[in-house]
Formats: structure tokens, C-alpha cells, sequence
């Protein structure tokens, strides 16, 4: 059997990413903490409730574990429901206990990348129509100019927002997150164009403030594929479900927004990404239907595909480097800013780690400019209209003992993040059945 190490650059950035909905507990009004209370939002009425106690202050001994497993950078968010509870209010003992939080991240030695929109919007910026109002990308600037003045001391690493994408499309298209519309396909492009310019403005605001700030996005981005190779009709829908898919990054690039025939310059939007986020979790393939409550398609993973336990996400490496093929076409620094995949029993969290791993480590020897990896999570959290039913954490979390578990993938990222590599020793040692996969011959 060949014996190989695959190293990474020096000076990568390896961590896991967190989001202040998912972990903090006790959250402020917002449109989630209003959505959670609504019958039949959430499955089984499940509440975020304390969460993993960050605002508690577990933050500390989480952030710990982090660390002494050799984690050198931490990605989370700040809520900007807490940081600004009404228009013209600002929580100023909110901002100081981020920075307690942020000089805790330094403290220990790692990096922070610092989120400041991550789905939730304050429950007065909801009710007056959220990212449709005219005015949305205004009161989002100056909230990120109040937080970025507050945490600059800290953070030079920023994202303005994350998964605009999902954002819209559960909230108008599906209705799995707030406002719970459905098929409101022209709120969806008002949002799109309101998050673009909300981006661009905060761009502006970050880099006024602070000189050697690097802002980006995080986008998710998944692969589709046509389910029938020989149908036209499917590669149509895969073509516009990914143009659709990726039109904000797009529209950052370019300046202008654009999903099929409707067109919106935004001058000030062009080339405001310091780098591109990258959040990959699986890759789809769709199928044309004839029903256009439906948007005309259908989506599945590919027979054979290896499931996550609830069947949400599947096991497809090849998917992020085509995800990070994609993503090289900005020609900036890309960051994998989100990758995982729920898995209670870790059974098949450490192949699918170092699969995707292995495909980044590939990736990079294309050259392309593979800064960093944040694994999605470092705990357990409250996973949206899912509740406490998918476990994304490298530790497992009681949420009525708030006990932390260690599951054993926390060796194997400690392993990699250590060496900076992936070695035959530990593939042979914690997924041995990826041998003949990652090492052939
Ligand atoms: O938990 C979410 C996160 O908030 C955004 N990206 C996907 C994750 C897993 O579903």
C-alpha cells in the first residue's frame, strides 16, 4: 500500500464555524425568535431555548476545545437583533460582550472571521418588510459601521452576509424560514437587489473604518446537475437553478443584478469581495416538472448517493471541488466557509471530512488560491426550522444538561489541523475504508 501525506499550504486557516442564533440562547426579538414561537414553524415545536449557552458564557470553555484541538481561526456571528433592538436604540452592553468574546477568540490564539448578518433580521427591521424596504440597505450599513467601529480592535476578517441565497429562497420560495412566503418569486429579486446593496455599502463602511479589513461573502453554493442527461428540459432547469442559485456573488462581480430576463445595474456593487466564502455541504441533480407551483423542477441526490442520517445531505466529495472550481472564477481568495454534515452518531462525519478535505487539498494544487477551512460546527446548534433534530458538531450537545460530548471526529480535525496534512496513517486509522479511495495502487 503507498504511504502519502498530503500537506497543505503554510499559514492555512483551519477552524469550525458558528452562527449567534444557533448558539447563544435567550435571543433577542427578531424574526426567528418570532418564527420559533409560531405553531407548525419548527418540527416537533422545538425551541432554541438556551441553545449551548454562549451568552451564558460557554463560549469560553467551547472556544477552548477549540483550541487545544489545534484550531487556529473561528468563524461566528454577531446578532443584529441584540446589537440594535430598535431603530434608533443601540445595545451598547451587547457590542462590549461581543468584544469580550472576539478578545477571548484572539486571546487563545485564533483568528476570528466575524459574520455580521447570518438570517436573522431585528424584529422591528421584519415587520416594516424586512430586505423589501426601501430603506433595508441603509439601516444595515449603519448598523455594520455601530459593530465594525466596536469590534475592529479584533476582527479584520469580515462577512457581510451569509447564504443571501438561502436566505430568500426559504423565506419567499419555500416558506421553511420567516416571512414564510411561498412562490413569491418578486419579493425574492426586491430582497436579492436590496442584500446586494446592502453588501456593497458595508463593503464601503468596513474598509473606511479599517484599513487592512478583508470583507467577503458567504455563499452557498451547490452543484446541480440534470437528473436526465438527455433531456434538454433538465439541463434548462439546472442551468437557471444555478444561474439563480449564484446571482448574488455574480451580481458582486459584475455590478449588476441579473435572474432571467430581469436586469438591475448596481454600480456601486462591482468588485466589492476581498475574497469569496464558499459554503458546500452537497451536490444535486434536478429534474424538469410540469408544475410551476414547483418552479418547474424537482431536486434529489443521485441514486446510490450515501445519506446523512435524515436523508438531508449526501455524501459527494466531487461536488466541492467542483464547488471551489466555481468559486476560482472570481479569481480572489477563497475561504471554505461552511462544510459538514449531521451525523449524531458520527458514523459517517470523519469519511466525509476527510473526502471533502482530500478534494480542498486537491484543489490547491490547481493553484487556486484555498485560503482556509471552517467546518460546520464546533457544536451542536439549533439547525433552523430542524430544530434540535440534525447534530452538525464536532461535539455532541445534551441541551437539558448542556453536557458537551466528544465525538471522535474532534481527533481526526485535530490530526489534520495539527499536521496541516492528511497521511495514509490516519486515514488507515479512522476511515480505513478510504485507503483504496484516496491512495490507489
Ligand atoms: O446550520 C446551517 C447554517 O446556519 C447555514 N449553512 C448551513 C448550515 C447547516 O444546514
Amino acid at each position: 500500500m503507498p504511504s502519502a501525506t498530503f500537506t497543505f499550504p503554510a499559514g492555512f486557516m483551519w477552524g469550525t464555524a458558528t452562527a449567534a442564533f444557533q448558539v447563544e440562547g435567550h435571543n433577542a426579538p427578531s424574526n426567528w425568535t418570532h418564527w420559533v414561537d409560531e405553531p407548525g414553524r419548527i418540527i416537533q415545536s422545538m425551541k432554541p431555548g438556551l441553545a449551548c449557552d454562549w451568552w451564558g458564557g460557554r463560549w469560553k470553555e467551547d472556544l477552548d476545545r477549540a483550541v487545544e484541538t489545534g484550531q487556529n481561526a473561528h468563524r461566528l456571528s454577531v446578532d443584529w437583533a441584540r446589537i440594535q433592538p430598535g431603530p434608533d436604540r443601540w445595545d451598547n452592553d451587547a457590542l462590549d460582550y461581543y468584544r469580550q468574546i472576539l478578545r477571548g477568540v484572539v486571546e487563545r490564539g485564533m483568528t476570528p472571521m466575524v459574520t455580521l448578518h447570518h438570517f436573522v433580521d431585528p424584529l422591528w427591521f421584519s415587520e416594516q418588510g424586512g430586505w423589501t424596504h426601501p430603506d433595508a440597505p441603509r439601516q444595515f450599513v449603519a448598523y455594520v459601521r455601530k459593530t465594525v467601529e466596536a469590534l475592529q480592535e479584533y476582527v479584520s476578517l469580515w462577512v457581510t452576509i451569509n447564504e443571501p441565497n438561502i436566505y430568500y429562497f426559504n423565506g419567499y420560495i419555500t416558506g421553511e424560514f420567516p416571512p414564510g412566503r411561498k412562490g413569491d418569486v418578486s419579493s425574492v429579486y426586491s430582497v436579492l437587489c436590496n442584500m446586494v446593496r446592502g453588501h456593497a455599502g458595508a463593503y464601503r463602511v468596513i474598509h473606511e473604518i479599517q484599513q487592512r479589513a478583508r470583507v467577503g461573502i458567504a455563499h452557498h453554493h451547490r452543484p446541480l446537475l440534470p437528473a436526465r442527461g438527455w433531456l434538454p428540459l433538465d439541463s434548462l432547469v439546472a442551468t437557471l437553478g444555478q444561474t439563480a442559485m449564484n446571482a448574488f456573488p455574480d451580481a458582486l462581480d459584475k455590478g449588476q443584478v441579473n435572474i432571467l430576463w430581469k436586469r438591475t445595474r448596481i454600480p456601486e456593487a462591482a468588485h466589492t469581495m476581498d475574497f469569496i466564502g464558499l459554503n458546500y455541504y452537497s451536490m444535486s441533480e434536478v429534474a424538469f416538472i410540469l408544475d410551476s407551483s414547483r418552479q418547474f423542477y424537482t431536486q434529489r441526490y443521485p441514486v446510490g448517493a450515501e445519506l446523512s442520517v435524515t436523508g438531508f445531505m449526501a455524501n459527494i466529495p466531487a461536488g466541492m471541488f467542483q464547488a471551489l472550481k466555481w468559486a476560482h472564477r472570481f479569481n480572489l481568495p477563497i475561504f471554505i466557509t461552511e462544510n459538514g454534515i449531521e451525523d449524531v452518531n458520527d458514523a459517517l462525519r470523519p469519511r466525509y471530512m476527510i473526502q471533502h478535505l482530500h478534494q480542498v487539498w486537491k484543489s490547491i494544487n490547481y493553484n487556486w488560491q484555498i485560503k482556509g477551512y471552517f467546518h460546520w460546527s464546533l457544536i451542536d446548534n439549533f439547525e433552523w426550522e430542524r430544530g434540535w433534530t440534525q447534530r452538525f458538531g464536532l461535539w455532541g450537545l445534551d441541551i437539558e444538561t448542556q453536557a458537551r460530548q466528544r465525538r471522535s471526529s474532534v481527533d481526526i480535525y485535530s490530526e489534520i489541523c495539527r499536521t496541516n496534512s492528511i497521511s495514509t496513517e490516519m486515514v488507515l486509522k479512522y476511515a480505513p475504508s478510504l485507503i483504496e479511495i484516496l491512495f490507489p495502487g
